[in-house]
């Protein structure tokens, strides 16, 4: 058996050693591995919880051969470095956003678009449906050494802001509106009047406080669990895009696995995707009482302002005979009468 050891750089440009591992990477030859895995919510999001979840079963189901170990908050590096980390085979398992992937492939571009998703429901349906993200998911592969496992919600996204309610595109004009790294998340914050600012999640607490940024658009759970609203206290209901995270693994390390443990594996992970629906839910009202106990002010607006703003970045976007199959396959699957 070759003995395999990592050593990767974290966040603080320190040198960390991961654990070694005792398994060996030839296909279908390994028999356990101890599975990093890079997150960078806190230990209370719905996506640690599911993914502990899911360590805990794997655990016990291969009678201890193989472990996850989650390592939250950003330790590893936020998710442009660790989407390099599993690509490079340094870390096995990440969660990264959708824009993350549509670094990578534009092809991605047909899930991250504010028209692509109804609701969680029609979200993970579309998930499930090998047909429609098949070719997708395995589409990093060659290129990437990465395989998209599958998602997790990221609930509906809306704006917030550190100096009032946002009721229209013309609050935000003029104003600094951090957004995700990616083509799209910049046409986004322009369409919707504001001057884009692409920014790591993890430092997006002090880019608020110090007004290097003046809002944000996330989903209630992660104003909460940041605790944003104690910069930026105002959140407008603007409902405008349901996000999705992927969670993606290094191929190499997929393809040692037993036929047999990579059944349980992918048993465990439909396992956490489950919890996750039910967690996320609940979390999310509960972030929207923590906020407003923080001080934060929830105000309602007309979501539709936003969706008629954002509508042109689908042709604008869709180009690729890819990126239309994939979006008019998640289109079919939605339960809207009218289009
Ligand atoms: C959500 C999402 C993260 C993403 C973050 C962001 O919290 O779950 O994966 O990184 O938004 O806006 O960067």
């Amino acid at each position: 058996m070759r003995r395999h050891t990592r050593l990767i750089g974290a966040a603080a440009g320190t040198a960390m050693l991961l654990a070694a591992c005792s398994g060996t990477l030839e296909p279908g030859q390994n028999e356990g591995d101890v599975l990093h895995l890079a997150l960078n919510q806190t230990e209370t999001h719905p996506s640690y919880i599911a993914l502990d979840h899911w360590g805990d079963y794997l655990e016990e189901n291969t009678d201890g051969r193989w472990t996850l170990e989650i390592y939250p908050n950003e330790t590893l590096g936020a998710q442009a470095e660790a989407l390099q980390l599993v690509s490079d085979g340094s870390v096995e398992l990440a969660i990264v956003s959708g824009p993350q992937l549509e670094n990578l492939n534009k092809d991605f571009i047909a899930l991250n678009l504010p028209t692509t998703f109804d609701n969680i429901d029609h979200q993970m349906k579309v998930l499930a449906d090998d047909e429609v993200v098949g070719e997708l998911f395995n589409s990093l592969r060659e290129t990437n050494n990465i395989v998209v496992l599958g998602g997790f919600t990221q609930g509906n996204r809306s704006v917030y802001t550190t100096f009032g309610p946002v009721e229209t595109p013309d609050d935000l004009n003029g104003m600094k509106l951090r957004v995700q790294e990616s083509e799209l998340n910049l046409a986004m914050a322009e369409a919707l009047g504001a001057s884009a600012t692409p920014m790591a999640y993890g430092e997006l607490y002090s880019g608020l406080q110090s007004g290097v940024v003046d809002a944000a658009e996330n989903n209630e759970v992660s104003y909460a669990t940041q605790r944003h609203y104690e910069v930026a206290p105002h959140w407008s209901q603007t409902n405008h895009l349901v996000g999705l995270d992927y969670l993606i693994i290094n191929s190499t390390m997929l393809d040692s696995m037993t036929d047999e443990d990579r059944e349980t594996f992918m048993e465990g992970w439909d396992e956490a995707r489950a919890l996750h629906v039910d967690l996320w839910l609940e979390a999310t009202d509960d972030s929207i009482a923590q906020a407003e106990e923080g001080g934060a002010t929830i105000h309602i607006v007309d979501e539709t302002i936003f969706d008629e703003a954002l509508e042109p970045l689908v042709d604008q976007f869709l180009t690729t005979d890819t990126q239309l199959e994939v979006y008019e396959g998640a289109r079919a699957l939605s339960e809207k009468d009218v289009e």
